[in-house]
């Protein structure tokens, strides 16, 4: 029979952690492998499934098994409102190389230089997935398959390709990094190879990263103000590529 509790602890180690009935929803329906999801209460997912994703609905169906509340909470190490949770398989880092490194491109691909918030890197992902972003690169110890940010970015790794490199390993593209100190973004057409670098919130954009760069752009902003938060700083120049004409949203995701 059937043990979800044994199962969940073998395969939780080597697997993503799907936080919340959102991030399980975008998980399946951009392909992930979901061998195991669980729940405290089945109407209310499949309820939520009803009124939300109705294109996973069936899948979900199939895939939540009803635990107790006391046996979710040991299972996860922040319960979510929505007391769903799951474990994907992870992409194979081999994939995610092939895919970023995949010429000539449509979209471009966002580098994170030493991110140190999983908060910014998770709402980075999202953004990625949601403007069609060829991939997520961070560069430094920040993992961007942390449950924290997984968690932050609804499930949406699996919408897009999430790796970390190193700085001498970035996608081929010309490389456009933001800070303030570059020139008017706004004068500036993003081509759909560019490889679109940020800095991290503590100390900006790092010497290697500098030394990679071929065009320093900056987002318009009244003097006086330092900067603006790394993930905003990525949703407007992503806004600013697609108004550009960049490649159309593929994906209807209206749920
Ligand atoms: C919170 S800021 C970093 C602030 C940091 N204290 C510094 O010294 O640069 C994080 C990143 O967002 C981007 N950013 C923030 N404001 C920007 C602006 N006005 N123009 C271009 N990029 C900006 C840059 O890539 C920056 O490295």
């Amino acid at each position: 029979m059937n043990d979800p509790v044994r199962d969940w602890r073998r395969l939780a180690d080597s697997s993503v952690l799907l936080d919340g009935f959102h991030a399980l929803k975008h998980a399946v329906r951009f392909g992930a492998e979901v061998p195991l999801a669980v729940t405290t209460d089945r109407q209310a997912a499949l309820a939520l499934a009803d009124e939300l994703a109705p294109d996973v609905r069936d899948t979900l169906d199939v895939l939540l098994t009803e635990v107790p509340e006391t046996t979710y909470v040991t299972l996860v190490p922040r319960p979510h409102p929505t007391a769903v949770a799951a474990l994907a398989v992870r992409p194979s880092r081999e994939a995610g190389l092939r895919a970023l490194s995949r010429t000539p491109r449509a979209a471009p691909v966002v580098v994170l230089d030493n991110p140190r918030n999983l908060g910014n890197a998770g709402a980075v992902i999202r953004l990625a997935a949601g403007f069609g972003a060829t991939g997520v690169v961070t560069t430094g110890t920040l993992d961007p398959w942390h449950p924290t940010v997984v968690r932050g970015g609804a499930g949406l790794h699996f919408a897009t390709t999430v790796e970390r490199l190193g700085v001498d390993e970035l996608p081929p593209g010309p490389v456009f990094a933001l800070d303030p100190e570059g020139d008017d973004i706004r004068g500036v057409k993003l081509p759909d190879d560019a490889v679109l670098a940020f800095g991290s919130e503590r100390s900006g954009l790092s010497a290697e990263l500098r030394e990679r760069t071929d065009h320093l752009v900056s987002l318009p902003m009244r003097p006086q103000v330092s900067s603006y938060n790394l993930a905003t700083s990525v949703a407007m120049t992503l806004f600013h590529w697609s108004a550009g004409g960049g490649a159309p949203l593929a994906v209807d995701d209206r749920a």
